[in-house]
């Protein structure tokens, strides 16, 4: 019956792909809920690495049924590279299953997402530029074109052929771009049709009798609570919801089917691309993380600005998502560190707060207040035992979890899959 969501916590690139790959031992179905190939999702198992865009962690395991859900916005060419990738390693993918009601980013939202990022000049967001934000918007304005469209040739001709003509006048008037001629897009559509065809289907149905037959369902969220279009720091967001109301919208599944809202959490912070940051690191400390951890994006390779954790940017994620249980990974990344910060408050305009602050005005002021913490001289890099951790390691978890105010269930300390502490089995 349950289902699990497992949530980037902060910024994205938490570690969420490692921590469901993990979780996918247990569960028997695997939901991408939201977001397209903007994600980038590291596994590592016995196969070698893998960077997910769009396909679901769970994938490696076969006792899993790994699904697009309708949330996700899907560029077919993207997955079809990343299904060749992955079938090349033996992998099956003939269980994926991608909804009829995702959206299919187009080649003209590419082009829109690149040129109007190029026209913001210095507002730019710094998206990923892989038309994510434009097929939201048609997807909002009702003009988008959906995954079961592929495979509908009359309707998708049609509707095509109207939405087309409108992206053209925005693509040669507006930005004096060359035009995308209707054929060659339509050929091109129905021949990511015929590849997927056996793929497509109605994934709410799929999803709720799987619940209705007891099976144990985990939502899988790409992006993190900050990058949240309604609650992160917009305008420097993404266009979907990485939060458990968007695992909700994203897949079907019910509220009161969610037996555990999980947060991955990173043991500092990272951000990819504009926006307000309050404990990032413009010094050599910053540098030593960034290079320790090689913290340069996963689908961009843009290097990552790093920063302390973020405690209150923690709290402020945990209370809009409700977490009861969290995950921390990336704690051995701070291992040679003499002493490691964290934010317990922001000042703004000389005033202590120690809540995230509503308006952009207020964040863009705002100044970290940090707590000197005692790094810890024993490495924890592949550690699998709670009681084995340096005393400081420990000390540093509990204030974390207590400025989270959940508690942190798993420990990640390296990129594999033994390379973790259980606290509790998040899902029984
Ligand atoms: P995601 O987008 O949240 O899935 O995260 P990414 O895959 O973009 O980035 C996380 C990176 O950290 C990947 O390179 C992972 O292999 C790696 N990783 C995950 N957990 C750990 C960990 O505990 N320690 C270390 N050193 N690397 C980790
Ligand atoms: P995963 O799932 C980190 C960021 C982009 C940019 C902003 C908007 O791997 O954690 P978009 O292309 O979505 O319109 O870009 O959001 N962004 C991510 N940053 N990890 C991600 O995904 C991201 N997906 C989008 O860098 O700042
Ligand atoms: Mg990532």
């Amino acid at each position: 019956m349950p289902a699990y969501g497992v949530l980037g916590g902060q910024w994205g690139d938490e570690g969420k792909g490692k921590i469901v790959d993990l979780l996918s031992s247990n569960v028997d179905m695997v939901v991408r809920f939201s977001g397209g190939n903007n994600a980038g999702h590291t596994v590592n198992n016995s196969l070698g690495e893998f960077k997910l865009r769009l396909i679901p962690s769970g994938i490696f395991w076969p006792t899993v049924i790994p699904v697009i859900g309708n949330g996700v916005v899907v560029d077919p060419e993207q997955l079809i590279n990343e299904l060749t990738e992955i079938e090349s390693s033996h992998v099956d993918t003939s269980r994926l299953i991608i909804s009829d009601h995702a959206h299919v980013v187009m080649p003209y939202h590419i082009l829109l997402d690149q040129l109007e990022e190029q026209s913001k000049g210095n507002d730019a967001i710094g998206t990923t530029g892989r038309g994510i934000g434009p097929a939201y918007m048609d997807k909002a304005g009702r003009v988008g074109i959906r995954v079961g469209d592929l495979v509908a040739p009359d309707y998708l001709k049609l509707r095509l052929s109207s939405v087309l003509r409108q992206k053209n006048e925005v693509l040669t008037k507006i930005y004096g771009a060359e035009p995308i001629n209707f054929d060659d897009l339509y050929e091109q559509c129905i021949d990511f049709g015929n590849r997927l065809r056996s793929n497509i289907a109605s994934s709410q149905n799929v999803i709720f009798t799987a619940l209705a037959e007891g099976k144990k369902v985990l939502l899988e969220g790409a992006q993190g609570a900050l990058l949240d279009l309604d609650h992160g720091t917009y305008p420097y967001v993404t266009s979907s919801s990485p939060m458990m109301g968007g695992a909700v919208i994203g897949s079907g599944v019910p509220p009161s089917q969610i037996a555990e809202t999980i947060g991955v959490f990173k043991a500092y912070s990272t951000r990819v691309g504009a926006g307000p940051m309050i404990t990032e690191l413009h010094d050599s400390v910053g540098n030593e993380i960034r290079n320790l951890a090689w913290e340069y994006g996963t689908v961009t390779g843009r290097p990552r600005r790093v920063g302390w954790f973020d405690g209150i940017a923690a709290k402020y994620s945990s209370q809009m998502n409700g977490y009861s249980s969290c995950v921390l990974t990336r704690l051995d990344v701070l291992d040679e560190l003499p002493e490691v910060k964290i934010c317990t408050g922001y000042l703004i305009d000389g005033k202590e707060v120690d809540f995230f602050p509503a308006s952009y005005s207020d964040l863009e002021k705002a100044k970290p207040i940090l707590k000197t913490m005692a790094g810890w001289s024993k490495p924890t890099a592949g550690a699998s035992s709670y009681e084995a951790l340096p005393a400081e390691a420990k000390d540093y978890i509990s204030e974390i979890e207590n400025l989270i105010g959940a508690p942190i269930d798993l420990i990640s300390t390296g990129p594999h899959r033994d390379e973790s502490i259980i606290r509790r089995n998040i899902i029984g």
